[in-house]
């Protein structure tokens, strides 16, 4: 089981997307996947339309047993390879400032350790944490929780700072509280190609952290708009742009999946279409 928390400083880059885009990457694969929406937004939830629960995030974080863990997750409207641990409007209060800040930040890892197993294992393969928009106390305690952290950023302005500020957070936390935490980089998205603004962003983006920038983009396409409002995965949408971003999204998944892995693992994944 691999678990990816997906984070930005700033909000509205693509977290949620980029979420769902791997979940419905990862269901074309077959590969159960469980999103928990960390977010009080709750916008990753809104768009699994997962069934009615009887517990949500804030009743997980305040009491992490399995009995509760087990009632606040629900299958998808996608279909039984994506389960959603559902989000809560109320889970902004365990994102404000403590008197004990570094109290209660590992809640999030204790209830992950309480996902049914059976003789295998737990029964998904990659678990993808849906981030605030903020470094605060949720996204550290995904960031403590995961073992790979996936910075999002679009190319603006004020993306060098964001994710500078960003990969500083994943490694204070990698030092402090989990050495488990593998960095995956920054993906870029909405990228326009032919917008020269945006190519000399992702210049400069790399400048600056090199290899750290994911070699795959996400294209700024109507149809991720689309699929989300209708609560569809994008690989089911049909239209060229929802494909050229689906493409984008298995690229991504292979990625992050082969992360850490031996580089021949790596090659011999390479000569596999299928994660291709
Ligand atoms: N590649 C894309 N092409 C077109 N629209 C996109 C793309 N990525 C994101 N969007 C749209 O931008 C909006 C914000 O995206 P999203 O909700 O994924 O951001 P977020 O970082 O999760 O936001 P928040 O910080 O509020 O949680 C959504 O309406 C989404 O559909
Ligand atoms: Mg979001």
């Amino acid at each position: 089981m691999h678990t990816v928390a997906v984070l930005s400083l700033k909000g509205g880059v693509g977290k949620t997307t980029v979420v769902l885009g791997l979940a419905s990457a990862a269901m074309r694969k077959g590969a159960r996947t469980l999103v928990v929406d960390l977010d009080p937004q709750c916008n990753a939830t809104a768009s699994l339309e997962p069934e009615a629960t009887t517990a949500g995030l804030s009743d997980v974080l305040a009491n992490p047993t399995a009995d509760t863990v087990t009632r606040a997750i629900a299958a998808s409207s996608w279909g039984e390879d994506v389960d959603v641990l559902v989000g809560s409007e109320d889970a902004e209060i365990h994102n404000g400032r403590r008197e004990d800040v570094e109290n209660g930040l590992g809640t999030l890892t204790e209830a992950l350790a309480e996902l049914p197993h059976d003789e295998e294992g737990p029964p998904y393969q990659l678990v993808l944490l849906d981030c605030p928009p903020s470094l605060g106390r949720l996204t550290r305690s995904a960031l403590i929780a995961a073992d790979r952290a996936l910075l999002v950023t679009e190319p603006t302005i004020f993306a060098v700072s964001g994710v500078q500020r960003a990969f500083e957070a994943v490694q204070a936390e990698r030092t402090a509280n989990n050495p488990r935490l593998q960095p995956l980089g920054v993906v870029v998205n909405r990228i326009r190609a032919r917008s020269q603004e945006h190519q000399f962003r992702v210049e400069e983006l790399r400048d600056i952290f090199g290899p750290l920038v994911m070699p795959v983009a996400l294209p700024d396409r109507l149809a991720v708009q689309q699929a989300q409002g209708a609560c569809v995965p994008i690989h089911q949408w049909g239209t060229p742009g929802a494909r050229e971003v689906a493409l984008a999204f298995n690229l991504l998944l292979a990625r992050t999946l082969r992360a850490g892995r031996s580089r021949s693992v790596a090659e011999e994944d390479e000569t596999d279409d299928e994660w291709e």
